[in-house]
């Protein structure tokens, strides 16, 4: 029996554990009926901005290691956090909002924070380039311009993002717009988020890093975290709630549902709102994606938030991965839900323009295009503004395929639309093994020739082992004078 299923079973010991695999192959963190599964669920807190002189909403976060979290009573684990022991406040900004962000980090080594999913100069990303020394504060500056969506911050550093995003640094950002289509929207009730991750645990309570940095997948855990709480339980206070669900996990693949199979609606994808409610009793979430769930409940209810089925991640066969990820309990009286409205207001794509120009990545291992990452190399150069289909042919194993700073739309999964529910703004889109992917992908136009924005696998893992590459964006007509090397050591925002 391999340690981690015994592991579990002591995790769980005192509920009922009928349900907990513990054959020798497994790894599942549980499945069932949600025993166990009684810490109240954890919401980040949302932190409020300072409102500088110069009308700039400065948030301030301090990366710090050092944290002890006890995910397990009576079991104390070392984390890192962002403003706190594990995990970072929700930043919660408006469209048209100037922002300021002012990162301190204070976990002893060298990271970076990058803000997914949003828009921004290249030199404000937080990517590999923007180093942010030891004891030293990073300072980007921008003004939010994208519609209503969930993104989130995590570290970004060449080679250790995922050491240091499984112990602990990552947080949500979550921007409102005028389009307000009546959801649930009570931050923490009814509007509540939901970021899933997976953690091996040592016997005595730590977070067991073994792994994190070896092999294919790097780790894939067997409890499972929301918001940092172990064996979760949310209160349900009223009809329908909205769930915004990130995968905030190193390797791991979900597809999330309930365990009595009750259909729900998809309301959102990474980038913001569908342009109507699509129902469906599964979403698949590979790391990074996010989807906006509504949910309607009956009073007294009891039913738990599963994966299930199969999720593709494995080298050969896809493999059944069921497990339980939170449990659900709700009131005798429940408030009163708005009705879902038939229309969200969600941005329609738009189909790119005939002789769109083609770009072609072909995933393999951990290389894309037979490349592995290099710092100083420029792989695609993109006229600002441009309107392009990006081609992802995935030649091996899982993997998934994460652009920065656009919203891109799946065109065709394997030569068909992809599910109705993934046809909104996406920045992150799931390759099962052999997939092909084709997507329109819609650039900015923040221009900046030296700095570039990363693509890459957010398989933790694949991307420190290098499956990343770096593109610019740069006033059309100029690509060809565009310099292919770059000097690595320049980085963006103000340091001081
Ligand atoms: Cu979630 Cu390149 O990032
Ligand atoms: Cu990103
Ligand atoms: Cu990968």
């Amino acid at each position: 029996m391999k340690r981690r299923s015994v592991l579990l079973l002591a995790a769980f010991s005192g509920a009922a554990t009928a349900a907990v695999s513990c054959d020798a192959d497994s790894e599942k963190p549980s499945s069932g009926n949600g025993a166990g599964f009684s810490n109240s669920l954890r919401i980040p807190p949302i932190l409020g901005p300072e409102t500088g002189a110069d009308g700039m909403k400065q948030f301030n976060l301090t990366m710090q290691a050092g944290g002890r979290t006890e995910f397990q009573p009576g079991k104390v684990a070392d984390t890192w956090g962002i403003n706190g022991a594990y995990l970072g406040p929700t930043l919660r900004v408006t469209r048209g909002d100037k922002v300021r962000m002012r990162v301190t980090n204070q976990i002893g080594e060298t990271s970076t924070l990058h803000w997914h999913g949003i828009r921004l100069p290249a030199k404000m990303d937080g990517g590999p380039h923007q180093m942010i020394e030891p004891g030293a504060t990073w300072t980007p500056e921008w003004t939010i311009d994208q519609p209503a969506m969930m993104g989130w911050y995590h570290p970004h550093l060449h080679e250790r993002t995922a050491m240091h995003v499984y112990r602990g640094l990552a947080g949500l950002i979550i921007i409102d717009d005028d389009n307000k289509p009546d959801l649930p929207s009570e931050y923490g009730v009814d509007d509540v988020p939901l970021i899933i991750q997976d953690k091996n645990f040592e016997d005595d309570g730590k977070l067991d890093e073994d792994g994190v940095e070896d092999g294919t997948w790097g780790v894939l855990g067997d409890s499972i975290l929301i918001n940092g709480t172990f064996g979760a339980e949310f209160k349900v206070t009223t009809r329908t709630v909205r769930f915004r669900i990130l995968n905030a996990s190193n390797a791991r693949v979900y597809r999330v549902g309930f365990a009595d199979n009750r259909k729900f609606h998809v309301v959102g994808t990474d980038g913001g709102l569908l342009e109507r409610p699509v129902e469906v009793d599964r979403v698949k979430l590979s790391p990074a994606e996010r989807a906006q769930i509504v949910v309607r409940f009956a009073p007294g209810e009891q039913i738990v938030l599963n994966s299930v089925g199969e999720t593709e991640r494995s080298a050969g066969d896809p493999e059944e991965d069921d497990y339980d990820l939170m449990r659900l309990i709700t009131a005798q009286d429940l408030a009163d839900s708005p009705d879902l409205p038939s229309a969200l207001g969600g941005v329609p794509a738009t189909a790119p323009p005939a002789g769109a120009r083609v770009r072609t990545f072909r995933l393999s291992g951990s290389e894309i295009n037979d490349k592995e990452m290099d710092m100083n190399r420029i792989d695609e150069v993109v006229p600002a503004g441009a309107h392009e289909i990006w081609e992802v042919i995935n030649t091996s194993y899982a993997h998934n395929f994460h652009i920065h700073e656009v919203d891109f739309r799946v065109m065709e999964l394997n030569g068909h639309p992809p599910p109705e529910y993934q046809r909104g703004p996406k920045d992150t889109v799931f390759l099962p093994k052999g997939a092909t992917a084709r997507l329109s992908v819609k650039f900015n136009t923040y221009v900046d020739p030296v700095s570039p924005y990363m693509f890459h696998c957010h398989i933790l893992r694949h991307e420190d082992k290098g499956m990343m590459g770096q593109y610019v964006v740069v006033e059309p007509g100029t690509e060809n004078q565009v310099a292919r090397t770059i000097n690595a050591g320049s980085s963006g925002g103000h340091h001081n």
